[in-house]
């Protein structure tokens, strides 16, 4: 398969989370993308309610956490030649190119735990979600990297020793490298023969290990913006553009797999929660370039397409939300525009709390379950308009409680500066940066905000 932009002139560019943006030079593609994104959204009227029942009080202490994942932050650890040297799709996705290369180093999380657990205890959270990286457990088909497991074993339970309640994503967005296949990427990743089985060993082994330790799990990561992204915008690995049917299977996996993890998690540990953590943008009406909608009601099913099929397996739903877009195809033809506007961040997304409002309200109505904001956060090099963001999209929050919202816990996205897959090294998400020579890393204006927003309003 080609680069995108060599796909007989169509280049997506910017796609994140979700469908985003991107550049045609050919208006040709505008109906097939328009019906690509119908086709694999599956529909043109809004989405169904979904039969709930009656939410559960809020309840004390609100979680108050960050997060970051094993792909964004951790340091390889492991020399090519030593049995437990590993890769991911990502690394190979970046070999061929396609993506920034992460380096080996990223922040230092694997081999420096220490210096991410100082800088939690100094932001005061009582909550920290992190992942377990596949590949790093698993190297090679059913081999098993047992001191790898018992580290991330130990790294729950220092955070919990330190009062700090650890959140475990199995899954967060990689797959080990022997899954996917340049070669055949119809049969990659969730398309992979192997995959399920696989991935029921891998999940029970984990929460194995981590068992004494976490007791809420987050089975997947955004697997909706990751199967629009791998699948239909070709941006992320296995890079496969406009593929409705390969998407379609891929969801089928993904939904499997999802609750499978459920299921396995639940018998390890019947008391442990499960909680589904989704990629969810505020989508806009468009009245004048969308009149029927119908590319609105195909985005609001994208963001809901795979947690209508596993719902019913979560405790809590993880309401990741960074920014609103308006629905509209004229929208994707334009290129990112940086943070050159004070209402977009560096990823070129437009700011509007409201939005999480909006989100919160929508997600409660419809699945009646307990929410966690489980990111939220922007790439700015404005501490400025960092602690502006945080503050207003909190007071969003708040907002949608008194509206009736159950919301447990808030997670600023992230810990500390980090590698942001597609985007490389260059934007800044983080509470902290790191120190690249002692590796410490160093609250930032918007880290010690928080900190004292916490400290002041222990319950929102
Ligand atoms: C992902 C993170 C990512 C963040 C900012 C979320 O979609 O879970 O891995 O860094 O958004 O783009």
């Amino acid at each position: 398969m080609q680069k995108p932009t060599d796909w007989k002139g169509m280049e997506c560019l910017g796609w994140k989370s979700g469908i985003k943006t991107v550049r045609i030079s050919s208006p040709i593609w505008l109906p097939l993308l328009l019906s690509a994104t119908l086709l694999t959204s599956g529909c043109i009227a809004p989405p169904k309610r979904l039969a709930s029942p009656p939410p559960p009080a809020n309840r004390s202490p609100f979680w108050w956490g960050t997060a970051t994942s094993s792909y964004q932050n951790e340091d390889r650890g492991e020399l090519p030649g030593s049995p437990d040297f590993f890769q991911t799709d990502w690394d190979l996705f970046a070999e061929e190119g396609r993506t920034p290369k992460r380096g080996e180093e990223a922040t230092f999380s694997w081999t420096h735990f220490e210096e991410d657990l100082k800088a939690l205890k100094k932001l005061g959270v009582n909550h920290f979600r992190f992942s377990v990286e596949w590949a790093r457990v698993e190297p090679c088909p059913g081999v098993i990297n047992q001191k790898a497991l018992q580290r991330y074993a130990e790294m729950a339970r220092r955070l919990k020793m330190a009062g700090i309640e650890p959140i475990v994503t199995l899954w967060h967005l990689t797959f080990p490298s022997w899954l996917y296949d340049r070669r055949h990427r119809h049969h990659a990743n969730f398309l992979h023969p192997d995959v399920l089985p696989a991935w029921q060993a891998y999940v029970r082994r984990t929460v194995q290990a981590l068992d004494p330790w976490v007791s809420t799990y987050v089975p997947m990561n955004e697997p909706n913006g990751s199967l629009k992204l791998g699948y239909v915008a070709g941006h992320w690995p296995p890079g496969l553009l406009l593929r409705p049917f390969a998407y379609k299977r891929a969801m089928r996996a993904a939904v499997t797999m999802f609750r499978d993890a459920a299921r396995i998690i639940r018998e390890e540990d019947p008391g442990a929660l499960v909680m589904g953590v989704y990629s969810l943008p505020d989508w806009r009406k468009s009245p004048l370039q969308d009149p029927t909608n119908a590319v609105y009601h195909a985005m609001l099913h994208s963001n809901f397409d795979h947690l209508d099929q596993v719902y019913d397996q979560c405790d809590i739903i993880g309401v990741n939300y960074y920014y609103s877009q308006e629905a509209n195809i004229l929208r994707f033809l334009r290129r990112d525009r940086g943070e050159a506007g004070s209402n977009y961040t560096q990823m070129g997304w437009e700011i509007r709390p409201e939005g999480l409002h909006d989100v919160l309200l929508r997600v409660h109505r419809r699945y009646g379950k307990p929410i966690v904001v489980s990111e939220n956060g922007l790439g700015t090099l404005s501490e400025q308009k960092k602690i502006r963001y945080l503050r207003e999209h909190i007071s969003q929050m708040r907002r949608a409680m008194a509206d009736g919202v159950v919301v447990r816990g808030y997670f600023p996205w992230t810990l500390v500066d980090n590698y942001e897959w597609k985007e490389g090294w260059k934007v800044n998400f983080g509470l902290t940066s790191m120190n690249p020579r002692t590796r410490e890393r160093i609250i930032e204006p918007s880290g010690l905000w928080f900190r004292d927003f916490i400290r002041k309003f222990p319950e929102p």
